[in-house]
């Protein structure tokens, strides 16, 4: 997993908790180089876990709701990161249904070593967008927060809904419009 995903993380901490939690979680989590993470470097995803566990220890959060948060903290991150993806970019079904084919592909060419999901989409039309989320890595909390992030940036009245799918490294993602 890129180091960028591990320093907003921990950036996260600092804001939504404190600077002392952050040393707290990287005490715990035991990472084998102290926590420090450049922003181009590549991790075991297996560290962010063991970072979401501790912080879920000490919080009393419960892990899948600290992931989702994460991820809707990460969305609005993105967004002052990489505003060039938001060009043209008009509505949250516009954005989602590109992530596959140009969001994550544009990230490749940043990073190519990273380890992306695979999205298919299933169904897109004005009122809903199936969305079909596969990882070996299990990160559906993260998924399901992005979205969230990205309904919430467009400020457009989404439901987001989920359920495992049939192959066992997938998630679908139903996306309503409510109006
Ligand atoms: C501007 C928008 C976005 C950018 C720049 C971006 C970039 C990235 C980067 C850098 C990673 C880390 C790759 C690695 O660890 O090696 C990642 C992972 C991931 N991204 Fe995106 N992403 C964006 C939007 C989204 C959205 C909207 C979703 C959800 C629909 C999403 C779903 C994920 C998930 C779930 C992962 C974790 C890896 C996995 O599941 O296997 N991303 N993304």
């Amino acid at each position: 997993m890129k180091g960028v995903v591990f320093t907003e993380f921990l950036g996260m901490v600092e804001k939504q908790f404190s600077a002392d939690m952050v040393d707290v979680v990287i005490d715990d989590a035991q990472l084998p180089h102290g926590g420090a993470y450049t922003t181009v470097g590549t991790y075991p995803h297996q560290e962010m876990v063991a970072m979401v566990v501790a912080l879920s220890q000490h919080s009393g959060i419960a892990v899948t709701d600290l992931v989702r948060a994460f991820g809707e903290y990460l969305f609005g991150r993105f967004v002052i990161a990489f505003p060039s993806f938001f060009i043209g970019a008009s509505n949250a079904f516009h954005f989602l249904s590109g992530i596959e084919e140009i969001i994550h592909t544009d990230v490749l060419k940043l990073y190519p070593d990273a380890e992306l999901p695979k999205f298919d989409v299933e169904h897109h039309d004005a009122s809903k967008l199936v969305l079909l989320y596969h990882s070996p890595r299990h990160f559906e909390d993260l998924a399901e927060g992005l979205m969230r992030g990205c309904v919430a940036h467009f400020g457009e009245p989404i439901v987001i809904t989920r359920e495992p799918a049939a192959h066992g490294d997938s998630h679908r993602f139903h996306l309503t419009r409510q109006d």
